[in-house]
Order: C-alpha cells, then sequence, then structure tokens
C-alpha cells in the first residue's frame, strides 16, 4: 500500500540522531560473513528492507543469520564457507535492492549451484549486463529476461571458475565487488582495474576476513585491485558505521533551516563516499567532521551541522561523481535554495538507480518552481538564492526511497508544503526517517490519498 507523505514548513531542527547503518557495507557484512568459516557478529547493521532481503538471501544459500534478541541491534551470521553454498529451492527476491542482487550474482557466480533472482518492478527494469558481462567470464551462464540482461535471472554458477582480470566499463562498485565475490571462489589472482575509483567497502572487508587484497593506483588516477582466490575467509566482527548517505537528508535539511544546529555522531566517512560534504563546504555550509576515528576497518566521524548560513551555487565536477553518486538528488535540493547556479557533470549512471534520478530531480524540482535544465549527463540548478523556492506540488517517488526523502526535506524549507506519492520505499534504506526528522523539529505526516496527480 502506498503512503502518501507531507511535508511542510519546519522549526529550526535541533538534537542528536544516530542515522542507521550503512547499506552497503551491511549488505557486503552479512555476505562475508556467510561465506566464512566462524560466527560474524554485526552491530549496526541496517534493518532496512533492501538489507533484510540479502540476510533472508543468505539464509536461502544455507547460512545462519540472526538478530540477537535484548542486544542492542546485534546480529550474528554463522557462514558456511567458501565454495559451501547450498543451492536455493526457490526464487530470491532481492525488493528494491540493486547491491544485494549484484552482489550475490557475483557470489553465485564462483560457486557451483543455480540460483533465480527477482526484485521489484524497479529492479527488475535495472541493467544487470554490466555484471553478466563479467560473470560470463568466470564461467557463469545466465538465462534472464532481454536476453538474460534484466531479472528475473537464472544464474548457473561456474563449476570451475576462472581467475580474470576485469576492466570496469562504468565506474561501479557494485560490479567491482560482483567480480570480486566470484573470484573468492577461482584458483589464482583475479583483478579488477577501475579506471575512477569506486567506494572500497568490498577490499577492506575482503582483507577484514582474511583475504589477501592488493591495490595499486594505476596511471590517470585509477586503481587495479587484486584478490587470491580461494581464500578461507575467517568470521571476523563488524562494526557498521552510520550511513554518510542517509546522514545526508538530516544534514542538508538543517543546512536550509537557519537557527538549526544538528549532530549525526559516528557517520561513515570514507573517502570513496565523501564528496557530498565537500561540495556542501564548498558551497559555503557550516557543517564540521569532528572526532574523526576508526571503528571496524572503515573511518568514521560526528557530522556537526548549522543552518542558515548562505549557500552558493558551485560547478561539481565529473571525477567527483562516484564518491558521491547517490547524493545527487539531495545536492540538488540544496543547490534549489542556492545564491546562483550549481552545476553537476558526469551523472549518467543516474539514470539507471532505483528511478531515473536525473529525470526524477529534474521533473520534481521544476514543478516546486525551481529553474532546472539536463544537457547530455549534466544537471544545472539555478538557486533561488533569497527567497526560498515555491514547493506547494506532488511529487512521484518512483519507488526511490532518496527521491522520497529528497523532496520530503524541500517542503521543510519551502515556501508551501510539499507531497510524495509514496514513501514506503523509504523502508528500504531509512527506516524510522519520518520520525527521527519529526523529532528533530521537522512536520512530516500523512497525507490524504490522490489529491492530486504526482509528477
Ligand atoms: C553501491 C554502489 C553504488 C551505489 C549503491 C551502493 C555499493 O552503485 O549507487 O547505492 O554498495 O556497492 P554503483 O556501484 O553501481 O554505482
Amino acid at each position: 500500500m502506498p503512503t502518501p507523505l507531507i511535508s511542510g514548513t519546519s522549526a529550526p531542527l535541533r538534537g542528536t540522531i544516530r542515522v542507521p547503518g550503512d547499506k552497503s557495507i551491511s549488505h557486503r557484512a552479512l555476505i562475508l560473513g556467510g561465506l566464512a568459516v566462524g560466527r560474524t557478529r554485526i552491530e549496526g547493521l541496517l534493518e532496512g528492507e533492501d538489507v533484510l532481503r540479502t540476510a533472508a538471501a543468505m539464509r536461502a544459500f544455507g547460512a545462519s543469520v540472526e538478530r540477537l534478541p535484548g542486544d542492542g541491534n546485534a546480529w550474528v551470521v554463522d557462514g558456511v564457507g567458501i565454495g559451501g553454498l547450498a543451492e536455493p529451492d526457490d526464487v530470491i527476491d532481492c525488493g528494491n535492492a540493486g547491491t544485494g542482487v549484484r552482489l550475490l550474482m557475483g557470489v553465485v557466480a564462483g560457486h557451483p549451484i543455480t540460483a533465480i533472482f527477482t526484485g521489484d518492478a524497479s529492479l527488475r527494469r535495472r541493467p544487470m549486463a554490466r555484471v553478466t558481462a563479467p560473470l560470463l567470464q568466470v564461467g557463469a551462464r545466465f538465462v534472464g529476461r532481454n536476453g538474460g540482461q534484466s531479472l528475473p535471472l537464472a544464474v548457473v554458477g561456474a563449476a570451475e571458475p576462472m581467475p580474470i582480470s576485469y576492466r570496469l566499463p562504468v565506474p561501479s562498485a557494485q560490479v567491482k565487488s560482483a567480480v570480486l565475490l566470484a573470484g573468492l571462489g577461482a584458483p589464482g589472482v583475479t583483478t579488477v582495474i577501475e579506471p575512477q575509483p569506486t567506494r572500497d567497502h568490498s577490499e577492506r572487508m575482503l582483507a577484514h576476513f582474511g583475504a589477501q587484497v592488493a591495490v595499486e593506483a594505476v596511471t590517470g588516477g585509477g586503481r587495479a585491485v587484486a584478490l587470491v582466490g580461494q581464500p578461507e575467509l575467517r568470521a571476523a566482527d563488524i562494526v557498521v558505521p552510520a550511513d554518510p548517505s542517509s546522514a545526508a537528508f538530516p544534514a542538508v535539511a538543517a543546512l536550509l533551516l537557519p537557527g538549526s544546529e544538528v549532530t549525526l555522531p559516528g557517520v561513515g566517512v570514507n573517502p570513496f563516499r565523501d564528496g557530498l560534504f565537500e561540495t556542501l563546504r564548498e558551497m559555503g555550509a557550516d557543517l564540521v567532521l569532528a572526532n574523526p576515528r576508526e571503528a571496524g576497518g572503515e573511518p568514521v566521524a560526528d557530522l556537526v551541522v548549522r543552518g542558515g548560513g548562505r549557500l552558493k551555487g558551485v560547478t561539481v565536477p565529473a571525477e567527483r561523481a562516484p564518491r558521491m553518486i547517490d547524493e545527487y538528488p539531495i545536492l540538488a535540493v540544496a543547490a534549489a535554495f542556492a545564491q546562483g547556479r550549481t552545476v553537476m557533470h558526469g551523472l549518467a549512471e543516474l539514470r539507471v538507480k532505483e528511478s531515473d534520478r536525473l529525470s526524477a530531480v529534474a521533473q520534481g524540482l521544476a514543478v516546486c518552481g525551481v529553474a532546472v535544465t539536463i544537457e547530455g549527463d549534466t544537471l544545472t540548478v539555478e538557486g533561488t538564492g533569497g527567497a526560498p523556492p515555491e514547493g506547494g506540488a506532488a511529487i512521484a517517488s518512483r519507488l526511490d526511497h532518496r527521491i522520497a526523502m529528497s523532496f520530503l526535506v524541500l517542503g521543510m524549507a519551502a515556501r508551501q508544503p510539499t507531497r510524495i506519492d509514496d514513501g514506503e520505499p523509504i523502508q528500504t534504506s531509512f527506516p524510522g526517517f519520518v520520525p527521527l526528522m519529526n523529532g528533530l523539529g521537522a512536520s512530516i505526516a500523512p497525507a490524504a490519498d490522490g489529491e492530486e496527480e504526482p509528477s
């Protein structure tokens, strides 16, 4: 059932909230825990729909995955060891999760088993050829819609997986991770060359579980990641940082509301994820990464954001896109309130996320009274400067959590309340978003259905 929500003018946001655990790291913790020998304890796991689907999948592959009763939100995974996965006796439904399905396809490709994957209407539209192409080289076979490029899709894993060397044609941590996970089952060294570096959680976590992973710089700014196959992964405890991609929403909301001061403790600040924070600072935001430290092999810090300062438009270079790929919708909202023009280059990948985010953002901002253009893979937003954008529109979430949250944030600071047709997708990555935001001072509430056709 869709849950329409309306977000109206908010009081200044004040307080400290712990945003949920990192989605990327949570998927990987469950998968590597399931492939390790022994018991992995995970603290701070994101208990969102996407990750719960991966937990269910790992159970279907024979691992034991349980939430410990009465122990904060600690989870334990008893792994089956590399090569030890069982063949699932039913279709694996990954819901809305691109990361879940693509990483799991890599895992199956390196095992002598067959698994059939599907997902929701959004995931069934998303391209899978980017993972099947390298996994075919590993020795896996695929049967699926669109000539094997779309879910539902059957993966016949390789009986004898081959170690490959693969150069990523698109900057994608999901593809890199799928190849490395398949490489766990192959004898010899699997290498992924990424011309533009992407988030390195897989590399870090594989090393944390005892695999040999070497990372080398390649000319032109890229990296080569080499994994020695057939390691024995040893169970290792994980502490999941708060998700910087979720922290982005209360952070930008606080920036847009004068008098706000919000602290978000323990947020992941992995250098391949921090592009939004850098960009917001360039725009003049009062945003401090306090108390930097390590937690479970990942850098974290407490994010302190103060609102009310003038933001100014900036140009965001294409090279920064992999470091903030999920943050463009909320950056575009911040840009709508800024003084001057913000130009964001290199956004082709936004077209193949949970929705076509380039068009979702452009259409949504336009109906909220913001001048916006798309030229090729460049998005330009004309900030309204002194006066906030009009808002007052109905926005279609398009099964996309980040579109839903971005426009709720816009509604908090716009002149008129903004409505989204469905808040349900927010559960995939940020359960508790509405009460947490309202606890800080927002006013987001259920809306009556069908008042206006969403754009
Ligand atoms: C992710 C990588 C990114 C990102 C996604 C999570 C990951 O996708 O958009 O939300 O966990 O590896 P791509 O690597 O496909 O760009």
